[in-house]
């Protein structure tokens, strides 16, 4: 009821929740807009009305029994009003439907893993079902990030060693942003995510495994059907996401933290002592496992080993893939 002077002042709202949220809100705000008028328009009256004059005397008032009582209950009613407003909405929020379709989420430096029940992963994007409650159970995988989807109002820290959640019921099909709303380290800003909401029947092909792009997609789905990639590449780029590496190396040719990995294979390198090197098999490997040993022109010393932290099939895997981004 309140809401349409906010049109674009506040995020889309993307659940009933959201646009419950937003009246409350609104309610507020117009309250304190109300009443700052009031009292600061009665001072400015006042100081008008009862300047000095020559011979007026000030009277001196011990009070009033009635504008006092009108004053604290007046007040009280409104903000037992606001309460139990408040209060409704927050219940919502807070308990989820029991038929709720759960989702697991995984935060790690610096990225979203999102795990479904029929054993789907994916990393960066979420799909939800639209007009279907969604409970996310939440986790973290080293530090302290927060899940924050601005059009549907939910934001709660995701902590390690315990689950946290939030659920929502998305009304509003297309992408929707996640961000991470907990300062994290070094790529915090670049920890993002996408929430798609699918109509029925595209949730019912993606969940039989039609990528995104082969589902005809509607308001701000990715279209992007990607070259196929071999098996051997493909089971590459799935580890450049689950352990992390997208977070700070692009696909696209822009530089993250870390240089972009788009057409590096068996091109010249220049390196921060100012010599090159061509980007081969044993480049990637050694950069991969000691990162600091070739560091590349323009980036800090800042990424970890991840020595002992891949298989020698994974390794190879990974460099298969960086091979065929070109
Ligand atoms: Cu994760 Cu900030």
């Amino acid at each position: 009821m309140f809401n349409e002077a906010w049109a674009g002042a506040l995020p889309l709202p993307g659940t009933d929740i959201a646009a419950r949220w937003d009246s409350l809100f609104s309610f507020l705000f117009w309250l304190s807009v109300f009443f700052v008028v009031l009292i600061v328009g009665l001072m400015i009256y006042f100081a008008i009305e009862y300047r000095h004059h020559k011979g007026q005397k000030p009277k001196y008032i011990t009070g009033n029994h009635q504008l006092e009582v009108f004053w604290t209950v007046v007040p009280t009613i409104i903000l037992l009003f606001i309460f139990a407003w408040g209060y409704k909405v927050y219940r919502a929020m807070v308990q989820p439907p029991a038929d709720a379709l759960e989702i697991r989420v995984i935060a790690k430096q610096w990225l979203w893993q999102f795990q479904y029940e029929d054993g789907k992963n994916t990393v960066g994007e979420l799909y939800v079902p639209i007009n279907r409650p969604v409970k996310l159970i939440m986790s973290s995988d080293d530090v302290l990030h927060s899940f924050f989807i601005p059009n549907f109002r939910v934001k709660q820290d995701v902590v390690p060693g315990m689950y946290t959640s939030v659920w929502f019921e998305a009304t509003v099909p297309g992408k929707h942003l996640v961000y991470c709303a907990e300062y994290c380290g070094t790529a915090h800003s670049n920890m993002l995510a996408s929430v798609f909401v699918l109509e029925q029947d595209k949730w019912e092909a993606w969940k039989k495994g039609k990528s995104i792009g082969q589902i005809a997609t509607a308001g701000g789905l990715p279209e992007a059907a990607p070259a196929p990639l071999s098996p051997l590449a493909e089971q590459g780029k799935k580890l450049m996401a689950m352990k992390g590496c997208i977070a700070c190396h692009s696909d696209d040719g822009s530089p993250r933290v870390g240089p972009s990995y788009k057409g590096v294979f068996g091109h010249s390198v220049e390196l921060a002592d100012g010599s090159t090197v061509t980007a081969d098999e044993n480049y990637l490997r050694e950069s991969v496992e000691n990162p600091q040993a070739k560091l590349v022109k323009g980036f800090g010393p800042v990424m970890p080993t991840y020595k002992g932290q891949l298989t020698e099939e994974e390794i190879n895997a990974l460099i298969a893939y960086i091979k065929s981004v070109k």
